[in-house]
């Protein structure tokens, strides 16, 4: 089919309002990060599931493959083009529809183009709480949270999107309509489709609604940040917490003074505790079932521990649910000061938390030692064993010419640090095209042999997402 006569076709389906071919597209075409660039054959915004499924049998016979798009806020480069002018962005910006409620069920079943921060306040106003929480929640939708398997910053006690989720409704690349929304919690009819899908970035299927699971409102969430001496002393501060808080330790994340340093550059109206005492802050939250006073006095019950064993230097309590959000705004404002810095590197790594303080001071070392100047912005989820290990250039240098000169070597040997300590290369923002060529060497080959194998079987034709996750 001709390019002329596919996009007027695509109209027929969504209406031609809907199919977005002239003018700036870059907000569907450039990356989040601004690594890369793309060129769309048209941005298509279907509205509901059946047009989903006639967009992808269209696009099928056509020949010309689907990019599904949510927030666009991906950190790996999955979700734009390439630049082969032949592929369609897919947005599920207008399927943002909460569909139900269930109380008794504990479920919302929503659409993916729905923006989790749209999520968390339905369920907020039906009395209840939906865990997942990321920086990106203003824009990010629950299609591309399931589609990466995202993190975020309750994952210690409420566990990834996957762990959040009981069933979808996925289009297919034949253009079917798998009906998966059972909001059932036991169901062992055969392989798990749903886990599949959740975490395949887009190349499997197109998931267009979920059901998910919510949970009562803790009583109370309070906040602390915390100034600690070393990583040592933040693990010491996790098991304590641990023993102490148990389940209502609800996030605990370790930031180092170059990652405040930038917040403080950036966003110097923030208000940041400590950043220029210590190498390290910690911010923890306490979620609590009884009352802001008790979750209040258990926190600084909890810091008179730390102080007195040694890992904490000092620490501040929130007393309110106001100023606990006040600790997280600075912690969120991190990725954002970095892309005001400049293009940078991300290394979303995991390693065993036991591993994590040697992993930092052999790493740092290297990377030291080989850039003299460089720039380790590195913070994230410690209670996860989750380190967002970012490179940003030195001072006074351009940070593009920077990069393209640096990256692949300084990837290198995080990574080679990274197999050291038995961790992975990717712990919660995916695959995407940036990391696509290098899964092959660091995932097990009989793995890749079977990821590929699912593919062939689900999507021969290479017609969602071609070139992501695995070639
Ligand atoms: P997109 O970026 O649009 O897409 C991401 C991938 O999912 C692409 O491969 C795309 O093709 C696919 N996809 C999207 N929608 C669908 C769908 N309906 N069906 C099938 N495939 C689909 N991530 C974390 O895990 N933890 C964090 O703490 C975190 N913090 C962030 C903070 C900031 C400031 C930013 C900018 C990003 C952060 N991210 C984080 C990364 C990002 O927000 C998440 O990966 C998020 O889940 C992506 O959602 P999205 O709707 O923007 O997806
Ligand atoms: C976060 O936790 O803020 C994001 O996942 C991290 C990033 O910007 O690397
Ligand atoms: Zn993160």
């Amino acid at each position: 089919m001709k390019r002329q006569q596919f996009i007027e076709a695509l109209g027929n389906i969504v209406g031609s309002t809907h199919v977005l071919v002239n003018g700036d597209l870059s907000s569907w075409e450039q990356d989040w990060r601004k690594r890369i660039r793309g060129k769309s054959l048209a941005v298509v915004r279907p509205v509901n599931v059946d047009q989903v499924s006639a967009i992808v049998r269209l696009s099928s016979e056509a020949g010309y493959s689907i990019v599904t798009q949510g927030g666009n806020t991906g950190l790996v480069a999955g979700s734009i083009p390439d630049d082969s002018d032949s592929q369609v962005v897919l947005s599920m910006q207008r399927m943002n529809t909460i569909r139900s409620i269930d109380i008794d069920n504990l479920t919302m079943t929503l659409e993916a183009g729905c923006i989790l921060q749209s999520a968390q306040e339905a369920a907020e106003v039906a009395g209840y709480f939906f865990p997942l929480s990321l920086g990106a929640e203003g824009s990010c939708t629950i299609g591309g949270n399931l589609a990466t398997n995202a993190g975020g910053t309750s994952v210690l006690r409420y566990g990834n999107a996957r762990d959040l989720c009981l069933g979808l409704e996925v289009v297919t690349a034949d253009g079917d309509i798998w009906h998966g929304l059972s909001g059932l919690r036991k169901d062992n009819t055969g392989y798990d489709l749903r886990n599949l899908m959740i975490g395949s970035e887009g190349t499997l299927g197109i998931i267009t609604a979920a059901t998910v699971k919510i949970y009562p409102k803790p009583a109370a969430i309070l906040t602390a940040w915390a100034a600690v001496p070393s990583i040592d002393a933040a693990v010491e501060l996790l098991r304590l917490c641990r023993q102490y808080l148990s389940a209502d330790l609800t996030g605990f994340e370790l930031i180092n003074r170059s990652s405040l340093c930038l917040v403080n550059k950036h966003y110097p109206k923030l208000n940041i505790p400590f950043w220029e005492d210590c190498p390290y802050c910690v911010l923890l939250e306490n979620s609590d079932d009884e009352s802001e006073h008790h979750a209040n006095s258990r926190l600084e019950h909890l810091f008179e521990l730390a102080i007195e064993q040694g890992c904490v230097v000092d620490a501040v309590v929130s007393q309110n649910i106001s100023q606990s959000n006040q600790f997280w705004l600075i912690r969120e404002s991190i990725t954002l000061a970095q892309a005001s810095e400049g293009l940078n590197i991300k290394h979303d790594v995991s390693i065993p938390i036991s591993s994590i303080s040697n992993f930092v001071e052999q790493t740092d070392a290297k990377l030291k030692r080989a850039f003299p100047g460089i720039r380790l912005v590195t913070f994230g989820h410690l209670g996860d064993g989750n380190l967002h290990y970012n490179i940003q250039a030195p001072d006074f240098t351009n940070p593009a010419d920077f990069i393209a000169q640096h990256e692949n070597l300084i990837s290198q040997l995080v990574y080679e640090s990274v197999k050291e300590f038995s961790g992975s290369i990717s712990a919660e923002h995916g695959i995407g095209a940036l990391k696509v060529d290098i899964l092959p060497l660091f995932k097990d080959a009989t793995a890749l042999r079977m990821m590929r194998s699912i593919r062939y079987a689900l999507d021969p034709k290479g017609l969602f997402n071609p070139r992501r996750v695995i070639r």
